[in-house]
């Protein structure tokens, strides 16, 4: 990769070019790819359905990079009472409606946009990871596809070729990760075009976090500078970008540009706006809403820790918890490998569904839709930078109330403001502060 330096470069203003054409939005994709040229935001994907067709549709009209989610897209068919089916009746009535949906969406945003850069992204814990590529590359709608959760092995990387204008974005959040695939892409010749890394900071991002918790904060292996200069060192040919605590200007320009990445990643920031498929209401009561902290456990049973918002759940008794795993069990749709589950690990012994009740572990392919659909208890994902960005001045109107903007407005905002030098305490923690300063004149917190 030719030695370029985007140190200086802002994100303000920085958009994908105008394309009118296909040819020309190929040259961009190339430059992109080698790394020539400084990357403009792109909005990860959300699931489940968070960064809908909508979202994805109003970030390239933006002229910025979008990415639909193809983590269970076809989520409606969990609130059907399937436990007449067999789990393959099941399973397979899940991938359908994924797939058909994965496809509706693609549809939806290419038309909207014809030379907008449109990507997908893929998780390869979920069943049904491949089908997501190939019904991505058949389309021949989309630029690239994000795989993440899991080590892409050969055969995954392999389904490439057959798409070979649909470039690669491995999430990774080690050198080792990326180390491993590219290995893998070595050992068996493995021709993929276009090849990017997209490094997730444990620390910050929000989702599952490919780390362990022990490892969170402190640990060199997930150092994002240190990661950015392995890589350029390891692999100079292979662009990256940072996903991760990125929500203002500076953010962009310090942990991207300055750090030795071309680019960077946009989650939580993208979140909070008219066209995201969570409902404004739930995003008013739980995540402007700082009763709630962000935290992070070991409660999915993908087997990853997570970072989460600690709503209470919507089971507590213990009657609620029994007739909830037995309905998730009954109607489980091997969202992921049924053997790998943790939720069904705590809940079915040797055939046998017996509900464990002290378990925190949630099912997934029931909670995480919940919470898409507007409905309270579920899961319910967060960041780091959600605890900060929920103060700014662009989430409110003048008389201080929610008032949720666009993803354009949204956008300008961010782009064109830098972090607060100091995040504002909660009402509580600055009566604690100001006593601890003024011990004779305490504040009731
Ligand atoms: C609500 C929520 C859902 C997410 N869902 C996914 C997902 O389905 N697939 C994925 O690869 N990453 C997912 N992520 C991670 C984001 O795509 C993004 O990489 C990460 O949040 C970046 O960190 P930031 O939120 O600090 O910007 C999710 C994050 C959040 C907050």
């Amino acid at each position: 990769m030719p030695e370029m330096d985007f140190s200086s470069t802002s994100v303000e203003g920085l958009y994908v070019d105008d394309f009118q054409s296909e040819i020309e939005k190929q040259k961009y994709l190339d430059a992109m790819f080698a790394g020539e040229i400084p990357i403009p935001p792109i909005y990860k994907a959300m699931g489940v359905d968070f960064t809908g067709k909508r979202y994805v549709d109003a970030v390239l009209r933006k002229r910025l990079i979008g990415v639909l989610s193809a983590a269970a897209p076809g989520h409606e068919v969990v609130t059907e009472d399937m436990r007449g089916l067999t789990k393959g009746a099941r399973i397979s009535k899940f991938l359908q409606a994924n797939m058909a949906s994965q496809r509706e969406q693609i549809d939806y945003v290419r038309e909207r946009n014809p030379y907008g850069i449109l990507g997908e992204n893929a998780m390869l814990k979920l069943t049904g990871y491949r089908k997501a590529v190939r019904t991505a590359g058949e389309s021949k709608k989309v630029d690239f596809t994000a795989s993440g959760a899991g080590m892409l092995a050969e055969k995954d990387l392999k389904q490439f070729e057959q798409f070979p204008h649909m470039g690669l974005i491995a999430i990774v959040s080690s050198v080792v990760a990326a180390r491993g695939v590219m290995r893998c892409i070595a050992q068996h010749n493995i021709d993929i075009k276009r090849i990017m890394f997209c490094v997730e900071d444990p620390n910050t991002a929000g989702g599952h976090l490919g780390a362990k918790e022990k490892d969170l904060n402190g640990s060199k292996r997930y150092d994002p500078v240190l990661i950015a200069e392995q890589l350029e060192h390891l692999f100079p040919h292979i662009p990256r970008i940072l996903a991760g605590g990125i929500a203002y200007r500076d953010q962009y320009n310090e942990k991207a540009f300055q750090s030795g990445y071309q680019g960077g990643g946009i989650g939580i920031r993208g979140l909070f706006n008219q066209e995201s498929e969570l409902t404004q209401e739930l995003m008013e009561e739980y995540y402007f809403n700082r009763i709630y902290e962000t935290v992070v456990n070991g409660n999915s049973p993908t087997g990853y820790i997570g970072r989460y918002l600690n709503v209470p759940r919507h089971v507590q008794t213990p009657e609620e918890i029994d007739a909830y795993v037995r309905w998730a069990v009954g109607n489980c749709v091997a969202c992921i490998n049924m053997k790998e589950c943790t939720f069904l690990q705590a809940h079915v012994k040797d055939g046998e569904v017996v509900p464990d009740l002290e378990s925190e572990i949630f099912c997934i392919g029931q909670d995480l839709p919940r919470t898409t659909r507007g409905e309270k208890g579920g899961t319910v994902f967060s960041s780091t930078m959600r605890d900060v960005i929920i103060d700014d001045e662009v989430y409110y109107d003048a008389d201080g109330k929610f008032d949720c903007p666009s993803l354009s407005k949204s956008h300008d905002w961010w782009t064109s403001h830098d972090a607060p030098k100091q995040s504002k305490l909660s009402t509580e923690a600055q009566a604690a502060d100001h006593n601890a300063k003024n011990p004779n004149t305490p504040l009731a917190s």
